[in-house]
């Protein structure tokens, strides 16, 4: 027969190699989170010339004031979106903080025009753009190349 000691030491075993297999499993777990939040911050990399992204930035920008005539709220909101995205991507060309800080602020105003167009709401969206416009103007103040005087 199977005498209760022995069946309590056989399940204090189990209970030990049990809690060792999840004591594995969250360990496992927590390294894989750490790899993920390893790629979200340095395993980007941007394969296009920044210039590139600025020209499509700028004509989608550029088309945004005939859309607000039209009262195309919907096309802008989405436009909007996108343009976050591409000052999301932007902050990615340069590890200095200032760069990443104008890029970031182009990211949250567009975010903001993204719903002030959700909203239809012409005069919000005509302010978010000429603080938009001032914010593209500063970093390439600082950022970009002049063009030589011709
Ligand atoms: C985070 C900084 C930053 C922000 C914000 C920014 N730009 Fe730029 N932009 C640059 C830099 C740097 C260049 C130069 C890129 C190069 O020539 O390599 C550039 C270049 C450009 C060019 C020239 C592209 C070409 O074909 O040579 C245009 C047009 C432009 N940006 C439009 C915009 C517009 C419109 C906005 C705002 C919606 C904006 N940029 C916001 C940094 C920025």
């Amino acid at each position: 027969m199977f005498p209760q000691w022995r069946s309590k030491y056989l399940s204090a075993t189990v209970a030990v190699l049990g809690g060792a297999y999840l004591g594995f499993l969250s360990l496992a777990g927590g390294a894989g989170r750490a790899e993920e939040k390893a790629g979200d911050s340095g395993g980007y990399k941007p394969v296009a010339p920044l210039e590139v992204v600025m020209k499509h930035a700028d004509d989608i920008f550029g088309g945004l004031d005939k859309k607000l005539e039209k009262k195309q709220f919907l096309a802008i909101k989405k436009e909007a979106q996108f343009l976050a995205e591409l000052s999301n991507l932007a902050a990615q060309y340069k590890t200095e903080e200032d760069f990443k800080k104008f890029a970031n602020t182009g990211k949250d105003l567009f975010l903001q025009l993204s719903q002030a167009s959700g909203k239809k709401d012409a005069g919000e969206v005509k302010i978010l753009m000429d603080k938009i416009d001032k914010n593209c103007e500063a970093c390439h103040d600082k950022y970009k190349e002049k063009e030589e005087k011709k």
